[in-house]
């Protein structure tokens, strides 16, 4: 077959598998309650007819409450207008973040107002404005119009929070709710001022659970501090319910009728992916040298190669394994280190692969070392490339997706909530930041403490240990995007195309909007101050490794080095030190206040926007997208091995099932890579929810066939990462 036909069929097979959403659902097909009910087992499917009815009935009553709410909001509207005009009396206290050690954060810059209810249900404003940088809010009033006859008996003080930014055609406007109201009668107003005192909020707190900077999900009352937009939810729930009937069908046939069920009939349930589409066209292809280094240099795992100095020409790319983490005996994961050279289009092709650490359960050496080249025969070879893609898998899930993009984004995103409102980069950060403190929140429970565990070497302290180990190297000073090796280097060249978007959309967004940046830069000194303070530590620099023994302490320096050029992380930097912690994320800013010549800090803070939303935006994506086309054949790649009993341990072939995924882990992996590949929503140029900058979606748009050129569908890369 010439290089022609073979490039038409790997198209027509990305093609063919590429995930469109389908809009579907009928009244009495099952129903889910909603991202939050879904479980890596049984997950609460609805779907006796009497459960459908109950939620129908369910879904109608809050149809009509929000129906309800809507004519409420017309027949008494809140005007804007504030009533009486002597500014005679006054309410003040303030609002703080809690905190378990006094002095308590100030919350700054916080929208609040005053309101009356007429004894008919009409509303009032009798004052409003902003805490100070203290916290402190002191609302002016006239105190006739407070205590008048015609109001009902208490008075309300209510907190107001951005709850979405949105675009009327060019213009942006912030969408408010109430975040906390409290009402107090208005008989106590009996002097000119009223106090209510120090008010502790349970707004984007960070979790005390933890020492990686994590949300809390939920306020004081356990209400949530954010929601997913109603499409993204729909989105989900219409392209879920068929995968989760599947699951659940293999899941009770494992359970009553283990006989009937096999991991072939379980991959054929589920939609066919982009190996599977290739073996049916390309018999063979999907295994070969060169669509393994294509897929490492193209594919979900966008690995990263550095030059070998010993060996012109020879590229390395390295996959670390169990590490010294928290492990089960059940599966391999050495450390693997693969050697690539171009072939004459540029495609890394694999030479010699070499395994650190146990590859059969007779011999648990973590530190035996094993080479594989292509000379040892097609079969060593080829599982030598399977494990490679094992280990690659689960070192590019936990390290690059999940703490790269997922954790990495939602430091800044609490950080951004907690402090982003008067300044224009509310208008700029928010979109890109928001649903990924939720979403973490429910990766928390389904990956981190389900999924992985329960399917691969790793346990779930081990893991939590890796995330912390990994946020360590992530940081937005210095940062660059992948260089590519070569013309054929997709992945790197498309990163860097869209850091020149983001580059065009940034600078831009700064130059029109400089002025009232400066004005506000009091939440540009504090949102860097949250993000140092709860910063992670440098990786390695609480660690002795002088204590370590040599292997170990060999691997730990290996790591730092190879994580340094895949994560682009500068250690020449000066980072501040807190608590005698040297902190990862470096400090944008000192000062509370700046004039248009502190060019640096201004600078600063544009490279950590940039950061931010390129890992929310394009490096989530990437990987997120394409899980399916690397995970969606259980045989071909997976995250955990069985060492199985006897001495080939891991080194067999691919029909050797005994070392494969067990029929459930083998349906819990398909679904989990459809969920998260097939559930996608809000994405740049569709602009779903209407929160994308239109310079940012015209900026993309005007790159749409550069992008093209590279295989890279501008429509498919979403504005947040929210899955
Ligand atoms: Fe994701």
């Amino acid at each position: 077959m010439n290089e022609q036909s073979k490039d038409e069929i790997i198209q027509q097979c990305k093609k063919e598998t590429k995930i469109y959403y389908i809009d579907g659902g009928r009244f009495f097909s099952p129903k889910m309650r909603g991202i939050n009910s879904l479980e890596v087992g049984k997950s609460k499917i609805i779907s006796s007819p009497l459960n459908i009815l109950i939620e129908w009935v369910y879904f109608q009553y809050t149809r009509i409450r929000s129906l309800f709410k809507r004519l409420n909001n017309w027949l008494f509207p809140r005007r804007p207008e504030i009533v009486g005009s002597i500014k005679d009396a006054y309410l003040t206290g303030s609002l703080v973040f809690p905190s378990r050690y006094p002095p308590a954060k100030p919350i700054a810059n916080m929208p609040v107002a005053l309101w009356a209810r007429t004894k008919l249900f009409g509303w009032r404003k009798l004052a409003e404005g902003y805490t100070n940088e203290s916290g402190v809010f002191k609302l002016e009033f006239d105190l006739r119009e407070a205590v008048s006859w015609k109001n009902q008996r208490k008075l309300i003080f209510e907190v107001h929070e951005i709850s979405r930014i949105q675009f009327n055609e060019k213009q942006p406007y912030r969408q408010f709710s109430v975040f906390h109201s409290q009402k107090f009668p208005k008989s106590d107003l009996t002097g000119m001022g009223y106090t209510l005192r120090e008010i502790s909020l349970g707004y984007w707190n960070y979790r005390t659970d933890t020492t990686i900077p994590r949300a809390k999900l939920n306020d004081d009352d356990g209400d949530p501090i954010q929601s997913y937009s109603q499409g993204r939810e729909d989105a989900m729930i219409e392209q879920i319910i068929p995968i989760e009937l599947t699951k659940l069908k293999h899941l009770e046939q494992i359970e009553l009728d283990p006989d009937s069920i096999s991991i072939q009939s379980i991959q054929a349930d589920y939609p066919i992916n982009l190996t599977q589409c290739l073996e049916k066209h390309l018999p063979g292809y999907s295994r070969s040298d060169e669509w393994f280094g294509d897929r490492m240099m193209n594919g979900m795992n966008c690995g990263t190669f550095v030059k070998d100095p010993n060996e012109e020409g020879v590229f390395i790319m390295k996959y670390f394994g169990i590490c010294d983490y928290d492990h089960n005996d059940i599966y391999a994961l050495p450390d693997v280190i693969i050697r690539y050279r171009l072939n004459e289009k540029g495609i890394p092709i694999p030479f010699k692969i070499t395994t650190i650490g146990a590859l059969n359960s007779l011999n648990r050496d973590p530190w035996q070392t094993r080479d594989f080249t292509p000379a040892d025969g097609d079969m060593l070879w080829m599982a030598a490339k399977r494990i490679a893609r094992m280990t690659g898998s689960l070192y590019v899930e936990v390290d690059q997706h999940f703490t790269g993009t997922h954790i990495n984004v939602e430091q800044y995103a609490i950080a951004a909530y907690r402090n982003f409102r008067r300044s224009p980069l509310a208008i700029l950060m928010l979109p890109h930041m928001q649903e990924v403190a939720l979403i973490n929140g429910g990766a928390d429970k389904l990956i981190i403490e389900g999924f992985l565990p329960e399917a691969t070497a790793i346990k779930a302290s081990g893991l939590l240990k890796r995330t912390k180990d990994v946020l360590g190297m992530l940081d937005w000073k210095g940062w660059k995007p992948m260089e590519p090796i070569s013309d054929a280097h997709h992945y790197a060249r498309g990163e860097k195309l869209f850091m020149s978007v983001i580059d065009e959309f940034v600078d831009k967004f700064f130059t029109e909007n400089i002025d009232e940046i400066i004005i506000h830069w009091d939440e540009v000194y504090r949102f860097s101050c949250d993000l140092i303070e709860h910063s992670v530590p440098v990786f390695l620099s609480d660690k002795s490794l002088d204590t370590m023994p040599e292997n170990l302490r060999n691997q730990y320096k290996e790591r730092y080095e190879y994580y340094k050029a895949q994560f682009g992380f500068d250690d020449s930097v000066k980072r501040d030190s807190l608590n005698g912690e040297l902190k990862t994320v470096s400090r944008i800013t000192t000062k509370q206040a700046i004039t248009a010549k502190d060019t640096e800090d201004i600078e600063n803070l544009k490279n950590a926007c940039k950061y931010a939303i390129m890992q929310a935006t394009y490096m989530h994506t990437w990987i997120n997208e394409n899980q399916y086309d690397e995970l969606g054949e259980v045989l071909y790649s997976n995250g955990g091995l069985r060492f199985g009993d006897k001495e080939s341990g891991v080194l067999v072939p691919e029909n050797d099932l005994t070392v494969a995924p067990t029929p459930e882990i083998a349906t819990k992996q398909l679904w989990f890579a459809n969920f998260l590949s097939r559930t996608e929503y809000g994405f740049i140029v569709s602009n779903e929810d209407k929160d994308v900058h239109p310079d940012f979606r015209n900026a993309l748009l005007s790159k749409k066939e550069e992008f093209l050129a590279l295989d890279i569908d501008v429509n498919a890369i979403e504005s947040r990462t929210n899955i």
